[in-house]
């Protein structure tokens, strides 16, 4: 299940909004085959696997995957009946998948045309390692993790300097692969405003599409010729006032637009429902200051990345959460350090929201 594992991984970036399963067939503790999820509309792992032994005898062979098959027609055809045809008496299951459609009945027809189920091997492991796609489908809502870049006195922003480079290059491109692994990016207007920013994945090579583009922009303040706005190479989807003239030029130029005309901050768990239904299983917050704070306030994240680079901003130098109040230390969000990776002089720290992140 540990191969399973592995290969689940390889289609971490690409098979969203579709959950990445590894499958590995084994006989007589010889690894036979092994696959992944392919890309939406491909095949599921277990197919992937099955096909390069059709015709072999599976007779005494185990089938490994980490993630219940399906029985439903979906973009593919039940993975089960290929299953069943191919001869495996056994299959061992990491976890149950919790699509309604599928919820345990993927066992259960298994169990009923005869074959050995046994169920639950690396069950945690393998629901952390989903954790974005359980999240989506229990609760219709987007899983976030909200990405810090600070010097290691804690600031994200020195004052009044343009953007710079706080840690190293392969702190850097760990981060673009964290955005490769989302399925849409986040950002508010003023860091539109103050960095330009492409918000596109580089210095990794791209796997699967290019994540979505959201940004923050309910006074439609941002010019028509930003990056952001450029969609040649990622889309982009503008969180705008809601004015007429204004959501037909940006469609004019390909950007999709969601209207926000309430008053007050637009409500991150408006925003977290809104990417789940575009198929966003994980959403990046990428700042600035005052967009991060929001997702604090509203206890809207259930992971913090943290990445420290060897610099001093000192006076002036901005915290990631200066726009969070806390009326009393017991508010403060409980986080649990999952994680910690050096890259050269830079760390990166991964946090759990307790109350949050695996529910
Ligand atoms: N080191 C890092 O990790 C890092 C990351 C990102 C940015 N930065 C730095 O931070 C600076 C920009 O940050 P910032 O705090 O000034 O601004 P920001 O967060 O980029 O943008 C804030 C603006 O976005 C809109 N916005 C954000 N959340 C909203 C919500 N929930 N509802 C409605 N509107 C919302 C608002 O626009 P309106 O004003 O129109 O209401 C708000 O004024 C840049 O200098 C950038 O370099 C550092």
């Amino acid at each position: 299940m540990e191969k399973a594992l592995e290969c689940a991984q390889k289609a971490r970036c690409i098979a969203p909004p579709t959950p990445w399963a590894g499958c590995v067939i084994a006989k007589d503790r010889t690894i036979l085959s092994s696959g992944w999820t392919e890309p939406p509309g491909g095949e599921h792992a277990e197919l992937v696997a099955l096909k390069k032994l059709s015709n072999k005898n599976l007779q005494g062979a185990t089938l490994y995957l980490t993630l219940e098959p399906c029985c439903h027609r979906g973009r593919t055809p039940p993975c089960i009946d290929a299953i069943i045809s191919s001869g495996i008496k056994r299959v061992v299951i990491g976890t149950t998948d919790p699509d309604p459609n599928i919820r345990g009945k993927g066992v259960e027809l298994l169990q009923n045309a005869g074959l050995e189920v046994e169920l639950g091997l690396l069950e945690e492991k393998i629901e952390k390692n989903l954790r974005s796609y359980f999240h989506h489908k229990r609760h219709g809502s987007s899983y976030t993790v909200i990405k810090v870049v600070q010097s290691i006195d804690g600031c994200v922003k020195a004052e009044n300097s343009a953007a710079l480079s706080i840690i190293g290059t392969e702190a850097g491109k760990d981060s673009h692969y964290l955005r490769n692994q989302s399925q849409a990016l986040l950002i508010g207007a003023k860091r539109v405003l103050h960095d330009n920013p492409h918000l596109t994945v580089r210095h990794v090579p791209l796997e699967g599409s290019p994540p979505l583009r959201v940004v923050l922009d309910h006074h439609d303040t941002i010019p028509l010729n930003a990056n952001i706005f450029k969609t040649e190479n990622a889309s982009t989807l503008c969180i705008t006032s809601g004015r007429k003239e204004r959501n037909e030029l940006l469609l004019s130029q390909g950007v999709d637009t969601l209207s926000w005309n309430k008053p007050g901050p637009i409500s991150c768990s408006f925003i977290q429902k809104e990417l789940a239904k575009r198929g966003v299983l994980q959403l990046l917050i990428e700042g600035g200051i005052i967009t991060i704070s929001h997702f604090l306030q509203e206890k809207a994240f259930h992971e913090l990345v943290i990445y420290t680079g060897p610099k001093i901003l000192g006076k002036g130098g901005k915290r990631f959460s200066e726009g969070l109040s806390l009326s009393s230390f017991a508010e403060s969000p409980f986080l649990n350090l999952v994680d910690t990776q050096q890259f050269g002089d830079s760390i990166r720290l991964t946090y759990h929201h307790v109350a949050l992140a695996l529910k």
